[in-house]
């Protein structure tokens, strides 16, 4: 059986140290910390709304969406988090041909592993930095691609003109391209392809990341071709998210998410350079809130380990295909974490 646990479980952690999930300093899941105060605090003036239920298909959050992103409510399909909505498209192609490109995010390789799909595998090569070159690639084979932009782990990015060449000249293939770290980009406006107009591309947003709100479970994707969206709308639950989701989800909509962006940016740049000043570890940049690390003399169990001493959760990448137990993924959150884990993990590092 593969392993397609992920990070982020602080709940068992939690109890197996015997402390609170809040007492935990989780680097583990790829969440913004800057939760906007005003926001959570006004959560507890939706709790009228439990006694609705959340409008059909999420109209109300999807008419929000449309308006965010200048494109049309039936081009827009909400899911449980972007989760529900590779599950469905991997329903969607089942038994059919798709291609993924390792190490990248297992929810792609999980579900369709689950519906069968004849999976093929391009790996990102360390030697390459983990870079994509997909010139040699003949993309009519497949039925189905998943690329994650900017990739997790790698925290890679690939440009938008690049993007768009393959997706126009393979018009038979479904490019999903997982936009769940994009607005962490400064430049996030450049590098979108919300509102690219092709059949055969759909793009992915999650409310998790850059809102700090992975707990009302809440995605969406994006796609001009208005009869797939309602394809992939049948899989779901008419109200799979909840009503108080939805409301705070059209709250979250009126974030300036350049600020939040800006924030995490500054600190990442800071501890990127700390990080590069250590020995025994290899820091590859990274586009996004996330950095992935080789260890060249410790294995990452033993690193986590040491670390889970002191409370803190980091990401063992050794079930994430295309990597092994050399490789750790950090995620960046408030300063003073980030200097408190440095101090730690240098101690780990030279122990
Ligand atoms: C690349 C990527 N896509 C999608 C998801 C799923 O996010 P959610 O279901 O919370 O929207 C994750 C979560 O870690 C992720 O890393």
């Amino acid at each position: 059986m593969l392993d397609f646990s992920h990070g982020g479980n602080v709940y068992l952690f939690a109890e197996k140290l015997g402390c609170k999930p809040e007492d935990l300093i989780d680097l583990s899941s790829n969440i913004s910390p800057f939760i906007d105060k005003f926001i959570l605090k006004e959560t507890q003036n939706y709790f009228k709304f439990f006694q609705f239920l959340p409008s059909s298909h999420g109209y109300l959050l999807k008419k929000e969406v449309a308006r965010q992103y200048d494109i049309s409510s039936d081009q827009v399909v909400l899911g449980v988090g972007t989760s529900e909505l590779i599950k469905n498209i991997c329903f969607l192609y089942k038994n059919r041909k798709c291609l993924i490109f390792p190490p990248t995010y297992i929810d792609y390789e999980k579900y369709a592993t689950i519906y069968s799909l004849d999976i093929n595998f391009y790996y990102l090569k360390e030697e390459d930095e983990f870079e994509l070159h997909w010139e040699k690639i003949d993309f009519s084979k497949y039925e189905l691609v998943f690329i994650c932009n900017p990739n997790n782990p790698t925290g890679k990015v690939i440009r938008k003109d690049e993007l768009i060449k393959v997706v126009s000249l393979y018009p038979d293939t479904l490019f999903v391209v997982d936009e769940s770290y994009l607005p962490f980009l400064i430049n996030e406006d450049e590098m979108t392809l919300l509102g690219t107009e092709y059949n055969n591309l759909l793009v992915l947003r999650s409310f998790s990341k850059i809102y700090g709100m992975a707990g009302i479970r809440v995605g969406f994707a994006y796609s001009k071709n208005a009869g797939l969206i309602k394809n992939i709308e049948r899989y779901n639950l008419e109200w799979g998210i909840s009503s108080i989701s939805e409301q705070i989800g059209m709250k979250l909509l009126s974030i300036d998410t350049k600020k939040i962006a800006k924030q995490i940016d500054e600190i990442k740049r800071k501890f990127f350079e700390r990080l590069m000043q250590l020995d025994g570890i290899k820091v590859y940049p990274s586009d996004t809130n996330f950095l992935l690390i080789k260890l060249l003399e410790k294995d990452s169990d033993y690193v986590i380990n040491e670390l889970l001493k002191e409370k803190i959760l980091v990401r063992n990448c050794k079930n994430i295909r295309g990597l092994d137990d050399t490789f750790i993924r950090i995620s960046v959150k408030e300063e003073e974490k980030m200097d408190y884990f440095i101090k730690v993990f240098e101690r780990v590092l030279n122990g």
